[in-house]
């Protein structure tokens, strides 16, 4: 049997789009927290309702806000990992390989922002950012306090808006809201025109993220799953590499040089 990595790099080497779906798994090897698959994961530990969803904001800010800017000092304070980085060069690798220029879009369900800072250029948020907080009256874009944020506090006071003067919310989607239109149709249409998807880090069980690989899968796009465990999204898999974003993701780059001669 041909192994996966094989697999995988002759199906980039082969397509003009290519779309990189990406959770919490992705950001795991830079020490980011992943929400449900370790005893230490985020809602293993933390109560969705009272930190990830509308009634919990509105029942402590101060609680939500302190939480939200500890994940954000968490991000700022860590790198992207090898795995971010090839994915960057991936365009790179296969224009190296065959000459031909290759979309590589990232659409990932990450609040963090470590694929812009590997160098991705087009990365689609389904899930907002940890980096876009916003009045949660207005929906303005608004600005973090000039001070880093704070790691030890449990509770801190949420900016106030300079337009409305209400609270400045964090720019992430929460249970019980509905995912921004505009970015999910955009990844829709990406799912739509590509030939390959590389689906990492996710566990497949959040709606309606978790349709774009189905979405893949039904129009007969090659849809490959990395991940050191069986998602539920492996059903709908070409391929399923069990290996990790950092160590897979490298490798395959250097497989494509290999079976390109480059
Ligand atoms: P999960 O925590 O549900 O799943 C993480 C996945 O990453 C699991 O399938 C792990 O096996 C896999 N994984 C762990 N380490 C890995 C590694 N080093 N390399 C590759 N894969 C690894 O995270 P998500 O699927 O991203 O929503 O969760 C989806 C959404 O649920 C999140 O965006 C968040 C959460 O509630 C919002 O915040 C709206």
């Amino acid at each position: 049997m041909t192994p996966p990595i094989q697999t995988i790099a002759s199906a980039l080497l082969a397509a003009r789009r290519v779309v990189v779906f990406t959770g919490a798994g992705m950001s795991a090897e830079s020490g980011i927290a992943t929400f449900r698959d370790k005893p230490d994961s985020l809602w293993a530990q933390f109560n969705t309702r009272e930190m990830a969803s509308p009634d919990g904001w509105r029942e402590n800010k101060q609680r939500v806000w302190a939480w939200y800017e500890g994940r954000r000092a968490a991000v700022m304070q860590t790198q992207p990992n090898a795995g971010h980085i090839a994915i960057a060069q991936l365009a790179d690798t296969l224009y190296a390989a065959h000459g031909k220029h290759v979309q590589v879009s990232v659409i990932t369900q990450n609040v963090d922002d470590l694929h812009e800072r590997a160098g991705s250029t087009s990365v689609i948020h389904l899930h907002g950012s940890l980096f876009s907080p916003r009045c949660a009256a207005c929906d303005r874009p608004a600005e973090f306090a000039s001070e880093p944020p704070d790691t030890q506090a449990t509770e801190v006071e949420p900016p106030h808006c300079t337009h409305c003067g209400h609270s400045i919310r964090p720019g992430v989607v929460w249970f019980g809201e509905a995912m921004p239109q505009q970015p999910f149709r955009l990844a829709e249409d990406l799912v739509d025109t590509c030939d390959a998807m590389l689906v990492i880090g996710t566990s497949g069980v959040v709606w309606p993220a978790a349709e774009l690989p189905i979405n893949a899968h039904r129009l007969s796009k090659f849809v490959a799953e990395i991940n050191p465990t069986r998602s539920e999204l492996a059903g709908y898999m070409n391929v399923e590499w069990p290996t990790s974003a950092a160590q897979g993701l490298p490798e395959l780059l250097v497989q494509i040089r290999q079976m390109s001669g480059t």
